[in-house]
């Protein structure tokens, strides 16, 4: 009996836009966590898109430094670089020559419904840079130039792998029917939504301008504690039931939160702490967040130390990745009918 099996490519993709380039609370819980897992069972590749970073003005500091801060921060949180290839996209020039011909595929009516230019570009829409109006044809490239079938994304990033799947369509009934796969998203349930710690109702995020609203993955142990100390809460004990908590915004997000670093049900988390106020909350959360963050905070400062080292990964990640999208960029090529 002949069996073959091929492992799904998964691509996981990071970019590093912020200019303090920190990766918080909510991407560790909502994404990096899982991305650590699917190392176990996939093929995965995962990009810091310094390509994308450019579609709004940087400087060249804060571009290198968040490139090296975001590699850091994944490998400290345990993506391992000799499982999976982990590169920056500016190295592998195939992203940016597909980009190309995926814009010559895309239509302009599908790209004039993207909600994230629009909310992107805001009301000076004319000063934006035409880099920002095609960042989902880059982000098609980063994805098929892999033939990568499954992509790990937030929620807002569903309307962008849908328009991927448009042109992998449209490609491929130009050319050659099924040469690129359709890419399915893959959402998780898990924490998919770490809400800001000074607002239940808003999500814990790199741009809010309260540092207490996020914890950050280079903060201190002392800055963690303090900060689920100083979390909006309420003067009430935590319900028996979850459903109770339901419209407990603040108290609902820490029980979740509890959850997801500690690997237990909300259901079980409540069975340890109904009844008990946020004054016996708040420190245990807070030893917990610690117990889980320190490690990951001491290698990401031992990493950055070493810029060398970064650097020497993202370089051989980039060799291992031009490998596999220069294959596919070679039969890309012939399809498009160019001489060579
Ligand atoms: P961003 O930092 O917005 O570029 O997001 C990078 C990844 O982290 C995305 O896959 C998001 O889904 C995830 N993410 C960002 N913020 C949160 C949050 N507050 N809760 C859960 N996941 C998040
Ligand atoms: N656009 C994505 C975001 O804003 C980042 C991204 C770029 C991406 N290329 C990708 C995500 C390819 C998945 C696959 O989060």
């Amino acid at each position: 009996l002949h069996t073959a099996y091929r492992r799904q490519r998964q691509m996981c993709i990071r970019d590093s836009v912020q200019p303090t380039g920190n990766l918080h609370l909510g991407n560790y819980l909502g994404a990096i966590k899982n991305w650590v897992e699917l190392q176990k069972e996939f093929e995965c590749i995962y990009c810091v898109v310094d390509l994308h970073a450019i579609t709004i003005p940087r400087t060249p500091k804060e571009i290198h430094e968040d490139t090296l801060e975001v590699t850091a921060g994944l490998i400290a949180s345990g993506i391992d670089p000799s499982k999976s290839v982990l590169f920056n996209q500016s190295q592998v020039p195939h992203h940016s020559e597909l980009a190309w011909i995926f814009n010559c595929t895309a239509k302009l009516g599908w790209l004039n419904r993207m909600t994230q230019f629009k909310e992107k570009a805001g009301k000076n829409r004319e000063n934006a840079s035409v880099g920002l109006y095609v960042y989902p044809t880059l982000m098609a490239a980063d994805i098929l130039a892999y033939k990568a079938t499954h992509v790990p994304v937030g929620q807002d990033q569903k309307q962008h792998l849908e328009l991927t799947r448009d042109i992998a369509s449209a490609f491929n009934s130009s050319y050659v029917e099924e040469f690129f796969p359709l890419p399915e998203p893959q959402i998780f349930d898990t924490a998919s939504r770490v809400m800001s710690l000074r607002d239940g109702l808003s999500k814990m995020s790199k741009s809010d301008a309260s540092d207490y609203s996020r914890i950050n993955l280079r903060d201190s142990i002392d800055e963690i504690s303090l900060k689920f100390k100083k979390a909006k809460s309420d003067p009430n004990p935590l319900h028996y039931s979850v459903k109770e908590l339901e419209d407990r915004h603040e108290a609902k997000n820490l029980v979740g939160i509890y959850s997801a670093l500690s690997k237990k049900t909300e259901t079980e988390v409540l069975n340890e702490f109904g009844g008990k106020g946020f004054g016996a909350f708040k420190p245990a959360l807070a030893d917990l967040a610690v117990s889980v963050l320190e490690p990951i905070n001491h290698d990401l400062n031992k990493l950055l130390e070493d810029k060398g080292y970064l650097i020497d990964i993202l370089n051989k990640g980039s060799q291992k990745a031009a490998k596999v999208s220069g294959a596919v960029l070679s039969e890309v090529r012939n399809l498009v009918g160019f001489v060579r």
